[in-house]
């Protein structure tokens, strides 16, 4: 049963990522344009429930555009995850005049998205995540300047291991998912990826691999490992032993989440955002969206989390018979 909203809040909750300051634009803004109030809950759960809540006009949002991060901070909350906790937010919504909210982020906040939206604050997910691990969209916010972060920074490390004649691993954002270091494998010509959702342990045939390629004349051999495998270091030392081919690893981390969003960030957040803005202004609840088969669409949050996302064989194919 759609309900009217009349104030909103917005928060960014999980992993921050790049271009949620673009889609915290569109929210406020589409919401002023269709007439609601609109508030910002810094810290994701963890604000609401210590009730940092702030009002937002249009120019709260002024000159956000092109900066990394998000200007409503995030965090991970616990206290959150229990119904207390979860009956606890409901109610300082309900204190604030909070009717609807739009929680930007992953998996994990879209399932809290789902539990506000049980207790009746009308709630909208947008997905934001460097991972790209959701299930119900082609596409999450912060996934491609992430992606081509990395990729200048492994041409860079690509130079030195070149020059020295080495073998790198160099290990990639992702949690779970592969999808950062598969398109690493192919925007940086890696002769190999180790993704979570392929790789079988067999690191025998990883390092036969490497001696292949050196008795073919390939100077360098980039690995690119992904977050969800890791051990690069320890797995370095092991090839490093097993080759006689100096290995080094070097692991990326944080400055993948970090930096200016790209203009596929921005756009895409700026439209996602405004979206779901939208959904609220018409009064709808318990919503995922989602970019799919080449438009912006809405899911059913729970349909939305019940979904399986895994890497495209065709494209892991492609990719193995590339580098042969
Ligand atoms: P992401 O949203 O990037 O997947 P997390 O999995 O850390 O990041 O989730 C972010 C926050 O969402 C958690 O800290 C918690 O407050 C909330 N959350 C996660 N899972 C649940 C759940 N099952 N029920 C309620 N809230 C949850
Ligand atoms: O979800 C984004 C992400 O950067 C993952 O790639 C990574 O596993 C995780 O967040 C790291 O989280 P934290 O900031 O808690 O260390």
């Amino acid at each position: 049963m759609a309900k009217a909203v009349k104030t909103i809040g917005v928060l960014t909750s999980g992993g921050d990522a790049p271009g949620m300051n673009a889609a915290i634009r569109a929210v406020v803004r589409t919401a002023i344009h269709e007439g609601l109030k609109v508030k910002g809950i810094m810290r994701g759960y963890a604000g609401l429930l210590s009730e940092e809540i702030v009002d937002m006009d249009s120019t709260s949002v002024s000159d956000i555009m092109h900066r990394g991060g998000t200007i409503l901070y995030t965090a991970r909350c616990m206290e959150f995850t229990t119904p207390e906790g979860q009956e606890q937010a409901a109610e300082i919504c309900r204190k604030h005049g909070i009717d609807g909210i739009v929680v930007i982020g992953g998996d994990g906040s879209f399932r809290g998205a789902g539990k506000l939206a049980a207790l009746g604050i009308n709630t909208i997910g947008v997905p934001g995540t460097i991972d790209l691990d959701i299930a119900c969209s082609e596409y999450t916010i912060g996934f491609d300047t992430a992606v081509n972060t990395a990729m200048e920074a492994i041409d860079k490390v690509r130079d030195t291991s070149t020059s020295h004649e080495r073998c790198s691993i160099i290990e990639v954002m992702g949690r779970n998912a592969g999808f950062i270091a598969l398109w690493c494998g192919f925007a940086n010509g890696a002769e190999d990826i180790l993704l979570p959702e392929r790789y079988d342990g067999n690191e025998q045939a990883l390092i036969n691999r490497i001696i292949d390629n050196r008795k073919r004349g390939k100077k360098h051999n980039i690995i690119i490992n992904a977050e969800g495998i890791g051990h690069s270091t320890s797995m370095a030392r092991r090839i490093e032993a097993a080759t006689g081919i100096e290995t080094r690893a070097t692991i990326l981390g944080y400055m993948q989440r970090g930096g200016t969003p790209t203009c596929k960030d921005r756009v895409y957040a700026s439209i996602m955002g405004a979206k779901a803005a939208l959904l609220l202004a018409e009064g709808k609840s318990n919503r995922v969206v989602a970019y799919k088969n080449g438009a912006y669409v809405d899911f059913d949050i729970q349909e939305a989390l019940s979904m399986k996302k895994d890497i495209p064989e065709d494209q892991y194919e492609i990719f193995k018979m590339l580098v042969r």
